[in-house]
């Protein structure tokens, strides 16, 4: 592992909370800034990340390929055309079974080449998330504001703790200023209050994702949301970048 070599879990308690539109946009802005970033995606059979950057039908090798040791997962990743610093090693197309080991051995097999290795976790609370996450350097719980997510971004956090994991950091994702209103402040406070995990940065809801989305169109890269990715990815290196609606 290099000195500044850091694994990032993205999970939440609740499915559809954005995780996989976070590790995307945490991947593209870590990328652009420099470091050298691998998304891996363990959502196996629900593969969406080639979609998010514009390689859907391009993806050669996924982690099947690794799994069954036909190729090492240095080879089995693939170059994102849209940032430079930027691989993903896809989850395979169909449900393959997988233990936390040998996700483990595939992170250690390449975390020497990247600066940070993002990994979405797909959503759930079962012991095969714990168990991967417990190898990540950070967790990011991602939570909307609404109360059936923010009581599972808390139970999930809660089994985090108990297990001994307290390096974990809060992403308020889909904040609607209609909702939210005048007093983001105040609103916020009570969402991290009752999740009990610092937060990190806060994404707007953005249209520009949803229109992408419905389209299959890659990640916008010019949008608020990726304006608070920025954010978030700089705070991850160590920067003060002050919290605001714009650029979260
Ligand atoms: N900040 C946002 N603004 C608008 N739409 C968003 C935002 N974040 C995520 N979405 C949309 O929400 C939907 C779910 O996002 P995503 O697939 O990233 O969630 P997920 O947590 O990975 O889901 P799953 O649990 O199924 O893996 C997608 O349609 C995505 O475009
Ligand atoms: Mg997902």
């Amino acid at each position: 592992m290099s000195e500044t070599s850091k694994i990032i879990a993205v999970t939440s308690g609740k499915g559809g909370t954005g995780k996989s539109t976070v590790c995307s946009g945490l991947g593209y802005t870590l990328a652009k800034q420099g470091h050298r970033t691998l998304i891996i995606e363990l959502d196996f059979g629900l593969r969406c990340l080639d979609i998010m950057f514009g390689l859907q039908d391009k993806i050669e090798h996924d982690l099947s390929d690794v799994l069954s040791g036909k190729m090492s997962a240095l080879d089995a990743c693939s170059k994102v055309p849209m940032a430079s610093n930027l691989e993903i090693l896809c989850a395979p197309k169909t449900l393959t079974p997988v233990t936390a080991e040998q996700i483990y051995d595939i992170c250690s097999s390449v975390k020497k080449y990247y600066d940070y290795i993002i990994i979405d976790t797909g959503a759930g609370i079962n012991s095969h998330v714990f168990d991967i996450v417990e190898q990540a350097n950070l967790i990011l719980v991602v939570s909307t504001p609404d109360q059936v997510c923010i009581r599972d971004a808390s139970l999930m956090s809660d089994e985090f703790y108990n297990r001994g994991n307290k390096r974990q950091r809060l992403i308020i994702n889909k904040v609607s200023k209609k909702v939210i209103g005048n007093s983001l402040v105040k609103n916020l406070d009570e969402i991290i209050d009752k999740v009990g995990v610092q937060l990190i940065g806060v994404i707007p809801e953005d249209f520009k994702l949803t229109v992408a989305t419905a389209k299959g169109d890659p990640i916008p890269t010019e949008s608020e949301a990726l304006l608070a990715f920025d954010a978030i990815s700089k705070r991850l290196g160590g920067d003060f970048v002050p919290l605001t609606m714009k650029g979260a």
